[in-house]
């Protein structure tokens, strides 16, 4: 592996505001979704990446829920996965006869989701239902379908970093989403 290029943020994609609001709408989404509180719900984050927007969003769903993370790796280069995928971390909590909802930073090629068979394994475990939320997607890039059922918001083929996101582990922490710029 090499010495990575200089980068910085050339533009934010999404401020701040823009991302609670949204977030407050996929929170209200799905707490009209699951509005029988009879029925367990759990939201299943995949680390690092979503582990912001899960914070955020728990915080926006108005009914009794329990969130755990699920760590995957794929192996790969800086900015694109390689479709070859290992589950680092297994869920702490049953799943039998709970509605769940994976929570995605972003869906890019969708191979991490699909070589990880999360879906196909929390359906094995008898998952009531499982959905998949993802903040951004990134449909241009799509190499193999993955179902989504709540997104934030559709975006071009960029390479993007902030809440939660990152290149080369920067950039998790800023409160907006920017886009990375490579300086030569
Ligand atoms: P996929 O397997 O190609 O769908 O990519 C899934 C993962 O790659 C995401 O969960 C992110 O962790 C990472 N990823 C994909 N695109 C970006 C990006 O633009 N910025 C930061 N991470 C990304
Ligand atoms: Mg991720």
């Amino acid at each position: 592996m090499g010495s990575l290029q200089p980068h910085r943020v050339a533009e934010v994609l999404f401020s701040e505001e823009q991302i609670q609001v949204r977030v407050r709408e996929l929170g209200a989404a799905i707490s009209g979704d699951f509005s029988d509180e009879s029925e367990p719900l759990l939201l299943v984050g995949v680390l690092k990446g979503a582990s912001l927007f899960l914070s955020d969003l728990v915080r926006e769903i108005a009914r009794p829920l329990e969130f755990d993370f699920v760590a995957l790796s794929s192996y790969g280069d800086a900015t694109e996965t390689s479709g070859e995928v290992r589950v680092l971390k297994d869920l702490d909590i049953a799943v039998t006869g709970k509605h769940v909802i994976i929570v995605e930073d972003i869906l890019d090629t969708g191979l991490t989701l699909r070589f990880s068979y999360l879906i196909e394994n929390l359906i094995a475990r008898h998952a009531k239902s499982v959905r998949v939320c993802v903040l951004l997607n990134k449909p241009s890039r799509r190499r193999v379908p993955v179902p989504v059922d709540y997104c934030g918001f559709e975006i071009e083929d960029r390479f993007v970093v902030g809440y939660g996101m990152d290149y080369a582990e920067q950039y998790r922490h800023l409160r907006y989403i920017g886009v990375i710029e490579f300086i030569k």
